[in-house]
């Protein structure tokens, strides 16, 4: 610690010096008529300053000594925190050596022998200060090695000697040394605009400071006893904030992916948030499962029937080993994959093995692991219908792979278009390697390709040497007689990835989703693997495998109804028919009703399944239409420009209709049809006005 130590060479300060001594010993004595603690000024009597040469420090330290048991250590500026403590508990005061320039005589950044002296050495004069700071001192030093920690006992350390305040005969007066010395800080505390708190450590600990700027608040003791008694239970308190979460305290300097704010598309925390501020406002914007079906309690008590299933199969009444297996680190393809094959056998045509496919977490989990496992960044390219579902792009936008959108009509992707842009990108040293597409009821559009479309899309598929993710989510979700056969069910060059989700069809809670891939590919190795276990690869370094709990519900379910949904969820699909019905009924009356007085441009589509609908109208709309749509016509909808990929559809919007009930849609679609009103009115106002402006 010897290293510390500074020589204080009293030959060295020159005239100058003890000049800047004397002007400040000057100002701080017109000061000390004004009102400063008695207490301080008591100890300041007893130190019998000079008051036009600077202090010796070796000579005071002996007149300290005599008076109260302190010594001074001369030192060349701040030191460690850790010796500054160590100090303080062996009663030895560090004293700068230097004195601070002429022009620094308002303000000094750095403590100087000056600010040290007059502002710290008083107090230790007071048996119940000094106390106080030596017992401080010891609690601190248990705690330097924790920044938190040392940034709150600082705090008390400011906001007391530094810049405590007391209350002396029903004044308040300054006892804190950098409030002494600093003309400006007294003019502060007088201020009666800045606040003054009463003694407590919680609070002071809350309270950060500004060591550059003028105090923003104080704290007030009655008498030192209120600094001593807070030793007391100081380190309990210390404990508990180090134990509370760091609240407030941003990051700085600490970037994250770019990705996430740049083309990130952040609407559904936009619309979530505008939904809470205007909660009486009908949503046609989350494309949610109605949960009036929800059946999970009865859901649950399926998992025992698997267990049953399970039993059987393997010749076992062991129940609780059986259930313990399937609580254990479990097969990332998954274990309930024999039910399901079955299942996608009976309800989709769709004949794929137990070990063509990965169970994972939702549909979403799904495209990820698709797209990890087949693209090389920055070399192929993801086409994606536009506008789409934003579950896909997304996870490429934050991962950094090529996405490329191809456009989409009432008959889904457009085939032409589709091609056009597989010749553009595989010309460009890049090359498309996935298509991603939901041909049935498409979110956001509701557009479904009918059968020659996706004929056609398989050999293009076959004849550029691509993949197609088939998003098959809403294809049970029909209105018409019969389903749509899914790509995968016509998949004769196994160039269809199949993607399903259970969570329309039972609920979204259970996060169940499916890969169905039967392809075999040739490694970079010259082997032939099957996909599949490649994706395995990659789905076992995101969630190794699917909650087994969850897969274990779903295959009970499933057992149960003898593994085909489809006339289970019968009910469903005509609950939502009948939605769809009552949503193009109101629209009929609400809206195309006054074609020829002000709804002539609008026009929207007639889903024959899933959850959406499109509509076009004859202005544009945004974020801030949505919010005074919400708050003055108490209706929310989705512009549809949110799903494109780039820039889209200004003009029209998605309207979900699956988890409102017929009442809603009904009154959903008359406030809407006002606001739709009102907007054309406006326009028609703009054009009479711009017509005038012409004539
Ligand atoms: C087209 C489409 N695919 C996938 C999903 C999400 O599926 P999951 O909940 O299984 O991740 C949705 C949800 O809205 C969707 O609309
Ligand atoms: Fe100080």
């Amino acid at each position: 610690m010897e290293h510390l130590y500074a020589f204080q060479d009293y030959a060295v300060y020159k005239d100058e010096d003890h000049g800047t001594w004397k002007e400040l010993n000057s100002r701080q004595s017109g000061m000390r008529g004004a009102s400063i603690s008695d207490e301080y000024l008591k100890g300041f009597e007893q130190l019998a300053l000079s008051d036009h040469r600077i202090v010796n420090i070796a000579e005071l330290s002996e007149r300290m000594a005599a008076i109260s048991g302190w010594t001074l250590v001369p030192v060349h500026g701040l030191i460690p925190t850790r010796d500054f403590f160590y100090m303080l508990i062996n009663k030895r005061y560090p004293v700068t050596v230097s004195i601070r320039k002429p022009w620094e005589i308002d303000f000094a950044e750095q403590p100087d022998i000056f600010h040290d002296v007059y502002g710290h050495l008083p107090l230790l004069t007071n048996e119940k200060f000094y106390r106080f700071l030596t017992a401080y001192s010891i609690i601190a030093l248990k705690y330097v090695n924790n920044e938190r920690a040392v940034e709150f006992l600082g705090r008390l350390y400011w906001y007391t000697y530094e810049m405590g305040v007391i209350r002396e005969n029903g004044k308040l007066k300054p006892y804190g040394g950098a409030i002494i010395t600093s003309r400006e800080e007294m003019d502060n505390l007088a201020n009666p605009a800045i606040p003054k708190h009463e003694f407590d450590v919680e609070k002071i600990f809350e309270t950060p400071y500004n060591p550059f700027k003028l105090q923003n608040e104080y704290f007030i003791i009655n008498s030192f006893d209120d600094l001593f008694n807070s030793l007391e239970d100081l380190e309990t308190k210390l404990i508990a904030h180090l134990l509370l979460p760091e609240h407030d305290q941003a990051l700085h300097n600490y970037s994250l992916n770019p990705r996430l704010s740049k083309g990130y598309n952040n609407v559904i925390g936009f619309l979530n948030d505008t939904q809470f501020r205007f909660p009486d406002a009908i949503s046609f914007v989350a494309g949610q499962p109605d949960e009036q079906f929800f059946e999970i309690q009865d859901h649950l008590d399926k998992f025992d029937l698997y267990v049953d299933y399970l039993c059987a199969k393997q010749g076992t009444t062991d129940r609780k080993k059986v259930i313990n297996k399937i609580g254990q680190y479990n097969k990332t393809k998954g274990i309930a994959n024999e039910i399901i094959a079955e299942q996608l056998r009976k309800d989709e045509n769709i004949h794929l093995t137990a070990d063509n496919l990965l169970v994972t977490v939702g549909a979403q989990e799904a495209f990820a692991v698709i797209v990890s496992t087949i693209c090389d960044r920055g070399k192929d390219v993801i086409l994606v219908e536009d506008p789409s579902y934003i579950g896909l792009s997304n996870f490429c936008k934050i991962f950094d792979y090529d996405l490329e959108g191809v456009p989409v009509d009432e008959e889904g992707i457009g085939l032409a278009a589709l091609k056009k842009k597989i010749m553009e990108v595989n010309s460009s040293g890049k090359r498309v390697k996935l298509l991603y597409v939901i041909p049935d009821y498409q979110n956001p559009t509701g557009a479904c390709m009918p059968i020659g479309s996706r004929l056609k899309l398989l050999e293009l598929a076959n004849k550029y040497n691509f993949l197609i993710i088939e998003d098959s989510v809403y294809n049970s979700f029909t209105y018409l007689q019969k389903k749509h056969p899914t790509l995968k069910s016509l998949d004769r060059y196994q160039r269809v990835i199949y993607v399903g989700s259970y969570a329309k069809s039972l609920f979204p809670g259970l996060r169940i989703g499916l890969i169905g891939a039967d392809q075999k590919i040739e490694n970079e190795a010259g082997n032939i693997v099957p996909l599949i276990d490649e994706m395995v690869k990659v789905k076992a370094q995101i969630t190794n495998n699917t909650p087994t709990i969850n897969q274990a519900i779903l295959a009970g379910v499933l057992l149960d109804l003898d593994c085909s949904l489809h006339e289970w969820n019968r009910k469903k699909f005509e609950s939502y028919k009948y939605k769809r019905d009552v949503l193009l009924y109101a629209l009929d009356r609400h809206i195309a009703a006054y074609r020829h007085e002000w709804s002539g441009q609008i026009t929207w589509n007639s889903p024959d399944g899933g959850f959406f609908m499109k509509i076009t109208l004859p202005f544009d709309v945004g974020d801030e239409d949505v919010v005074s749509c919400a708050e003055n016509f108490g209706v929310m909808f989705s512009p549809m420009r949110y799903f494109y990929l780039k820039s889209g559809g200004l003009n029209e919007i998605r309207i979900t209709f699956s988890n409102l009930s017929p009442q809603e849609i009904e009154t959903g679609i008359e406030r809407l049809a006002r606001y739709f009103r009102t907007r054309i009115g406006q326009l028609n106002a703009e054009e009479k006005k711009t017509a005038l402006q012409y004539h």
